[in-house]
């Protein structure tokens, strides 16, 4: 396997594009590379404006304007009735709104829920194209996914404001995703992989979004031949100076609902009940020490 690691010291990930509805690494190597690493970059299709996204991180935060309904602000106190995941204020950098992919239509404005269907789409094929690569059978995928495809399993975006004045406190503190996939787009570097023991930057590739894989993955891959890592990753303390605007991410998540069971194949390729997803996340936050969604 080529080296990722640069002079440097930044990560270079593998990248790979959806021709057709297919996953293609660059590089022959990329593949093995992504289920090592837990991470690989995604080229952004042609026709894909990812701006309103971009906007709506650098405004969803700001207080509603008197009788408008200009659905780019005021996120911070609308309480997203419908969400069971809705704004956080969170004890790092971010503050966050997430919402399932269902109430996008509903509570955001229409090319910001245009453009998030667009990546739920490439996120969905990049999902089956690592499929594909760990060897997970066809007929398995929609039992542990519940349903990715016929959209019946957990989706939602995360949207990030990173605020840069808030001192003495990591951007985003260091945590694997839980479920399969997240597709990530931002604006500026600040990404890092711990990587054999070492917190490393990743090395900005333009035009791509960076994709991670979670614990989801993991667990349904740990027995298998080619096992997923679920990467760990952060963002550090970002300093107000220089940057132009606070950093903005947002990004498209999919994984089992809290409902359902995660899966594990054993070493003998037949496929078991592991723990319910809820659960396995309770006591993830447990031992992160932060506090898991009270509406779940
Ligand atoms: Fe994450």
């Amino acid at each position: 396997m080529t080296t990722v690691v640069d002079n440097e010291g930044h990560l270079h990930l593998p990248t790979a594009r959806v021709t057709a509805g297919r996953l293609l690494f660059d590089a022959a190597e990329g593949a093995d590379q992504a289920l090592a690493l837990g991470a690989f970059c995604l080229a952004v299709p042609e026709d894909l404006d990812v701006e309103p996204g971009l906007r709506f991180c650098r405004s969803f935060y700001e207080p509603a304007e008197p009788g408008t309904a200009d659905r780019y602000r005021g996120h911070r106190e609308d309480g997203h009735a419908d969400s069971k995941l809705g704004y956080e204020d969170r004890p790092d950098q971010v503050e966050q709104l997430q919402l399932e992919s269902h109430l996008w239509s509903r509570y955001l404005p229409e090319e910001v829920t245009a453009l998030l269907e667009r990546m739920k789409d490439l996120t969905l094929d990049a999902l089956y194209g690592v499929f594909d690569v760990a060897g997970i059978p066809e007929h398995d995928r929609e039992t542990v996914t519940g349903g990715a495809r016929q959209d019946t399993g957990l989706c939602y975006t995360t949207v990030n404001h990173y605020r840069a004045d808030l001192s003495d406190r990591a951007g985003i503190v260091e945590h694997s995703d839980s479920g399969f996939i997240t597709l990530i787009c931002t604006d500026q570097p600040g990404y890092e992989i711990l990587h054999e023991g070492r917190w490393r930057p990743v090395r900005e590739e333009p035009g791509h979004f960076v994709v991670n894989l979670g614990d989801a993955f993991r667990v349904l891959t740990r027995k298998l031949p080619r096992p997923v890592t679920a990467v760990y990753h952060r963002v550090p303390e970002l300093r107000p100076d220089g940057a132009a605007h606070h950093r903005s991410s947002f990004t498209i998540y999919m994984g089992p609902r809290y409902d359902m069971m995660l899966h594990q194949y054993a070493a003998d390729g037949t496929l078991h009940e592991y723990q319910g997803f809820r659960d396995f996340s309770v006591e993830k936050s447990k031992k992160l020490g932060y506090e898991f969604h009270s509406r779940i």
